[in-house]
């Protein structure tokens, strides 16, 4: 079930930060909608909230749609100490470049199984900040250009499984489906047959 902004009091964990969804929970795979900031009482603790459990976690990316609220923001730390959080808003993705990059991906929402994913190298998106001010972050490339589609994709309901070769694809969901959940270690799918 889908969170209102109005209900994520509930969401909290003891430690402030949010709960967070895992597949195949079927609001990851739902279309999130815009942001209103100006009208929106609820957005500061919603917004401290993913970056407390992004912290918690360990992620540098997480969408408001993992927290279960279906609303078009995210928040992304891709800083060496985790200490440099940032806040994408009704984020738009403006350019891709046609060159394409592969790197093992991993996702909160799929916890502790890693997998190659093919994007775009490059991207600029469009969105607000954290203040509601317009922001343009142009020629994105490396982790951030992949952290930033990744997060955008959550908002439109795509998971990395959806973005992965059909081979990889079956494999990670096996991996999955079979997980220890007791296990602390992660496991990465390889392109190999
Ligand atoms: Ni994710």
């Amino acid at each position: 079930m889908a969170h209102r902004l109005s209900d994520i009091g509930g969401l909290f964990r003891k430690d402030r930060s949010l709960e967070i969804l895992t597949h195949p929970n079927p609001t990851l795979y739902q279309l999130s909608e815009p942001v209103d900031t100006t009208g929106d009482p609820e957005l500061a603790g919603l917004i401290s909230g993913l970056k407390a459990a992004m912290k918690t976690y360990d992620g540098v990316g997480m969408a408001a749609s993992q927290a279960g609220v279906l609303k078009r923001l995210f928040v992304y730390d891709i800083s060496e100490g985790s200490n440099d959080p940032h806040v994408l808003i009704n984020p738009v993705i403006t350019a891709y470049s046609s060159e394409v990059a592969t790197a093992d991906e991993g996702c909160l929402s799929f916890p502790h199984i890693y997998f190659p994913v093919t994007r775009p190298a490059r991207i600029t998106v469009e969105a607000l900040d954290e203040q509601g001010q317009p922001v343009v972050l142009a020629d994105l490339e490396g982790l951030l250009a992949r952290v930033v589609q990744h997060e955008c994709d959550h908002l439109d309901g795509i998971m990395i499984i959806d973005r992965a070769e059909p081979h990889i694809r079956k494999k990670a969901l096996r991996a999955y489906a079979t997980y220890d959940q007791q296990s602390e270690e992660s496991i990465t799918i390889t392109d190999e047959e």
